[in-house]
């Protein structure tokens, strides 16, 4: 016997999977507001050092002092790779890259002026489409030890694959502060038809652009502030970490996927490379 709930379970399957197939999900428009997500520091990471993550960057804004607004990833010396939703609004002249640091209050360092902003054309703010943006360098970046591009994926990655993400973004949803020193966090790859199914009943729906991330255990994941920085699998980058509700509450972190965007940055880069 098929319960209401177990049928609505499978409507929703169904849905998510021939959105994913179609790639033309497109979403209830009335998002209720307070289930908008959350802006991230890390939750249930451990303190890391930029020499284990040198593609890592912070995106800052040009005021007396620097404040970080979000992370992002370094794939060429002009070029850096981030979220849509750190760049829409915003002008590249406020904007400030530091790049080769751990602890973000060490920075005396100003980081190196933008030239431009890119983000996609398809970026949806109610639905975080297309959460993709490039950050345009005014100086190409001098390559060492702790400054260093990182390789895309191209293909897509598997389900339960280890992915490490890394920010400088809160610890927890309701702290009132960034993490001062770059903290690292050990997710996995969480099927999408699985995590679409998870955010159909909020009214999210979870597109092939998108992919998600979690651990089993619980308690681990981006959060307010790591939005724009990297998801990484074996080394490549797989994500750019986008949006989710909450922190490590019930639903896993939401990515934008690099394979699926993978044409629409080397095209966007191929200019300034
Ligand atoms: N939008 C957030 C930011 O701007 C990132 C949120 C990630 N949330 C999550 N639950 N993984 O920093």
């Amino acid at each position: 016997m098929t319960s209401a709930f177990q049928f609505r379970l499978l409507m929703l399957a169904s849905f998510c999977w021939l959105g994913i197939q179609a790639g033309v999900i497109t979403v209830n428009s009335d998002i209720p507001n307070n289930l908008e997500q959350q802006e991230g520091r890390i939750v249930g990471g451990q303190q890391t050092d930029i020499a284990n993550h040198p593609y890592q960057v912070s995106i800052g804004l040009d005021s007396a002092v620097l404040i970080h607004i979000c992370g992002g990833s370094i794939y060429a010396p002009r070029v850096v790779i981030t979220a849509a939703h750190c760049l829409k609004g915003r002008y590249a002249y406020t904007l400030r890259v530091v790049t080769g640091l751990t602890t973000l209050a060490d920075s005396a360092e100003q980081g190196v002026a933008v030239q431009k902003l890119i983000y996609h054309s398809g970026y949806v703010k109610k639905t975080h489409a297309n959460d993709v943006g490039l950050v345009i360098l005014k100086e190409a970046l001098t390559y060492s030890a702790n400054v260093q591009p990182i390789v895309l994926a191209r293909t897509a990655t598997v389900v339960g694959a280890h992915a490490v993400a890394t920010g400088w973004g809160k610890s927890d949803e309701n702290a009132q502060k960034m993490s001062e020193v770059l903290q690292a966090v050990e997710l996995q790859i969480v099927d999408s038809l699985e995590c679409c199914v998870q955010y159909a009943t909020k009214q999210y729906v979870i597109t092939e652009e998108m992919l998600c991330a979690a651990a089993e255990e619980g308690g681990k994941d981006t959060c307010q502030g790591d939005s724009g920085g990297p998801l990484v699998v074996d080394g490549t980058l797989v994500g750019i970490v986008s949006w989710g509700i909450g922190c490590a509450q019930h639903y896993p972190g939401v990515y934008a996927s690099v394979p699926y965007h993978f044409e629409w940055i080397e095209q966007q880069a191929a200019v300034y490379m």
